[in-house]
Parts: C-alpha cells; structure tokens; sequence
C-alpha cells in the first residue's frame, strides 16, 4: 500500500480558521428561495412562511454567512420591489433565469431568516442594470437607524432597528457576456469605486468585495483582475473568485484533482492584486472572497433554464444530484480554503437549498441531506483555531486536466483552547487504499478522539431523501495515535476527519 507522510510543525501555522469560510449562497434562483427556505403552507412553517426543518439543517451544516440575492439574478434586481405589503409587490420576469420574480422573499424577509438561521447576512447589490444611487439606498435602508426616507421605510416595513450587514458585494460576474449588464474591466471597475466611495460614505466600516472573474477559464482572467483592481485598489477590500467543477467524460481522477486548481486560482488572483499593489505602492492588501465555489454539472438539463414563453415561478434548476465522488470533492475544496486562509477571508459554497445544494427539499414534505452536506458540516464543526499548512510527502499522478497532482491532500487545525489538533485528509485515488501517517509529536498528541470517514464502494452512490444517512461519514477503525504519530487507511475516494487530543492540554 502507498504511504502518504505528512509532517506539521507549530511553525506551519498558516492563519486563523475564519468563521467566514463556511458562509454559503441564497439566490433566487429555481428553488432555492421559493419551496426551498420559504414555503408557507408547509407543515413546517414558521409566522413568515419559512421552513422550520430547513432552518434546522442549517444550523446543522454550520453556515457562518449567507450572500444574497445572487448571482445572476441581482445583476436585474430592484430591491424595492421586495419590500412592503407583500399584496402589493409586483411580479417581474427575471431575466437572467428566465423565470417569473414574485418578490414575495425580499430583504426584510431575508433579515429575518438569517436572524432564525443564525448566520450573517451578506448582501450584493446591482451593478448590472443599476448603479450607485440604488446601491446607496438600499444601504440606507438596511443600515441607517431612522430619520430619513429609507430608513424610516424599513421601521414601516416592521423593522424598527437597522440590519447588521457587514459585507457588501459589489454586482456580480459583471466580466460574463451573459451577465446583464454586462461590462469591460474599466467600466466595472469605475463604477465599484464610485460605488464603494458612496457607500463608506454612509458606513466606513464595511468590507466591500470587487468583482474578479467568473471562472479562471475566462479570456479575461487576470486582466480583469489587474484592470478592476487598479481603478478601485483604494476603495475595496477584497476581490472574488468563483470556481465550479465537475467530473467529465467519466474522468474521475482529474475531478478529484479540483482542488488543485482552487490553490491555483488563489495563487493568480492574489499575485495578480500583490501586482497591482506593487505598481501603485500601496501598503493594504486585497484579498480574496471566494464567494462562489462547488461541485456543478454545468451542462446536465438540470442547468438549463426555460426558454419561450414560458417563464414559470420557482422551476425546480441547477438541482444536481451528488455522488459520494462529488462530496469528496467538495471537503478536499474546503481543505484548499483553509490552507489559503491568509488570503481568502470569505468564501461561499454555492448554493444552500435545492440549487447546487447540500439541502433539498420536496415541497409540502421532507427536507434531506446531500451526500455534499457532511464535509462542510464537520469542517465547519471541527476546525477550529490556527491553520497548519504542513508538508505531505506523497507520490503524485497523471490528470489531464491538472497534470501531475498529489495522490493525497491534507490541511490541519490546532485549537489550544480545545487542546485539539483537527487533521482533514483526502485520499484521489480512485481504486487503493493509502496508507497515511502524521508526525504530530510537536503537538503532544495524545490519543485520537474520532476519525470519520466519507467513502464508498460506489463512488457514484447518492443520498436518498428516504436514507440520507446511508452515505455519511463512518468511523475508521484503521485509525490509531500511536507515540505522537497518527496513522489511519485511507480508502480510494475517500474524505477524511481525524480529530486528535493533545496532552497537557485539558486532554
Ligand atoms: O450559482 C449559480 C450561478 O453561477 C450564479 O447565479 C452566477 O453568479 C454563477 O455564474
């Protein structure tokens, strides 16, 4: 059996785990919103018609921020439109879904189910068909106490005290020809300085995200990034990233290799803004939200939105269907998020309910886990503290899509407080077993508190509403802290937690 030998010092601290990584994404889109989070003639249903099983779940899966309200759909959004007697919204065609916007969810709906859901809420606002002026009223309408005409319109509405919203995103993808709204470089990034410019007019303190690209495999990637960051440098704090990836013509090996590429795109992206940095000799650093980021069948007729005219409300879209495959994936895209967290300082899994999602939901019935919840769910629970990089010592193996990749991958955490050092460990290869072994004698480890692992025979099995659990993490009985060395079998496309007690530490 191949050996994977992975070495972690103190001295491989990389950052703080940020609550931040674990946020995820609420878009109007398909069902996402309507019959996913929202649903009043649900037996579940809350006063405001949301999903009491749905708020459940996530608050199980650990979500720490939810941005909202897209994605493509914000790039046509008028916020008004949302806010008021709900009787008395108008229905609008949603341009970018080709769907029907009843507006029944707007942002106070929205306030009040982060609030139940216990997560932060991340807003973004029109760039694409709108501009500063919408931008800095709905500001205002979120974050000004009382006393002018927005504010006081949100008391009305039954919010008598401003929302806390911390983190602005500035459009969406406006670099993508299918974006409405869609800009050059030096108009978007005009306009998100001119944007971000009013905006810390009404608040300071507010983190502001710049649109990078949509994809690494755009014509424009990294000349965007240069050509948006020079003309807001000065007025955002972060730029975005979005990555999606997905098994293709049965080539198994170079999917599970995604996360490579995610560590690429942080590299380019972050060298790119450390370039732009240099030229203008400026001393704050712009880093990254990865505010778009999973596991996508970007081509499957479940992407494809209705045509003619037919411009349903709420069509089930982008409902993709996870493999196990697909949910060692998703935790080996989080291991990349950790290991990059001295500059990624946000990230989004997108989406959170029925779209691209973790949760689904059967209207009127039950509400399930994806084979893609677990990793995020006991990445979010688990890690904790300070980021350990390390240095694995593993043979790699041919992709084609990625070239030469390590057969294993792996990120630490160490919590002093808990006295817990957390090991995520990911095993590519698609038909052995690897061995692995983790020198943590600098650490004391002491004895192993709990080693789960996600895998299965089939790694194309998927979740079933009536059996979710069936796919879950089981524990490894291979694994074992023997003299402050960790060793556990891997099995082939396999995602791994491997929780380990520290001596002298509370343990
Ligand atoms: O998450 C689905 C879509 O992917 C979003 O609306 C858009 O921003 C991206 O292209």
């Amino acid at each position: 059996m191949t050996t994977a030998r992975l070495r972690l010092t103190p001295g491989d601290v990389v950052g703080p785990v940020r609550r931040r990584t674990f946020g995820s994404f609420v878009e109007h889109l398909g069902r996402c919103v309507y019959t996913g989070i929202h649903e009043p003639g649900h037996p579940s249903a809350d006063a405001d018609g949301f999903r009491a099983d749905v708020l459940a779940l996530v608050r199980e899966l650990g979500v720490s921020t939810v941005r909202y309200p897209g994605g493509n759909f914000v790039s046509g959004y008028r916020w008004e439109d949302g806010v008021g007697p709900v009787a008395a919204r108008p229905r609008r065609l949603d341009l970018a879904w080709h769907c029907t916007e009843p507006n029944t969810v707007g942002v106070d709906e929205f306030m009040r189910w982060a609030a139940a859901a216990e997560v932060e809420p991340m807003m973004a606002v029109n760039l694409g068909t709108r501009g500063v002026q919408e931008a800095i009223d709905l500001l205002e309408y979120c974050s000004v106490p009382g006393g002018t005409a927005r504010s006081d319109q949100r008391r009305a509405n039954g919010a008598a005290d401003p929302y806390h919203v911390p983190v602005w995103c500035l459009g969406n993808e406006l670099d993508g020809p299918w974006q409405l709204g869609h800009k050059t470089a030096t108009e978007y990034g005009r306009l998100a300085a001119e944007t971000a410019r009013a905006m810390r007019m009404v608040d300071p303190d507010l983190t502001l995200v710049a649109c990078g690209s949509s994809g690494s495999g755009m014509p424009t990637f990294g000349a965007w990034e240069r050509t948006v960051l020079t003309e807001a440098y000065d007025e955002v704090d972060l730029v975005s990233a979005h990555a999606y990836y997905c098994e293709e013509d049965g080539d198994l090996g170079s999917f599970l290799a995604s996360a490579v590429d995610m560590d690429r795109v942080v590299a380019a992206v972050t060298a790119t803004a450390d370039a732009v940095r240099a030229e203008r000799r400026a001393t704050k650093r712009i880093h990254l939200s990865f505010d778009e980021w999973n596991v996508w069948y970007i081509h499957a007729q479940a992407s494809k939105p209705p045509t003619g005219d037919d411009w349903p409300v709420a069509p089930p879209l982008l409902e993709d269907h996870y493999t196990v495959a697909d949910s060692v994936v998703v935790g080996n895209l989080l291991v990349s998020l950790l290991r990059n967290t001295d500059r990624v300082h946000a990230a989004c899994q997108a989406q959170l309910v029925n779209v691209l999602a973790p949760i689904m939901t059967e209207p009127g019935g039950r509400a399930w886990r994806q084979t893609t919840f677990h990793p995020f769910a006991l990445t979010s629970r688990y890690a904790s503290g300070q980021v350990l990089r390390g240095t694995i010592d593993v043979p790699t193996y041919p992709t084609s899509r990625f070239g030469d990749v390590p057969l294993v991958d792996a990120v630490a955490t160490h919590d002093e407080e808990r006295a817990e050092l957390v090991v995520l460990v990911v095993n590519r290869s698609t038909d052995a077993s690897t061995r692995f072994e983790a020198d943590l004698r600098a650490f004391r480890a002491a004895r192993l508190v709990e080693a789960l692992t996600l895998s299965d025979p089939d790694p194309h099995r998927q979740a079933q509403p009536d059996d979710d659990g069936a796919t879950a993490p089981r524990p490894n009985g291979t694994a074992a802290v023997v003299d402050g060395r960790l060793e556990v079998d891997l099995p082939p496309v396999s995602w791994s937690i491997l929780r380990v007690a520290l001596a002298g530490q509370g343990a």
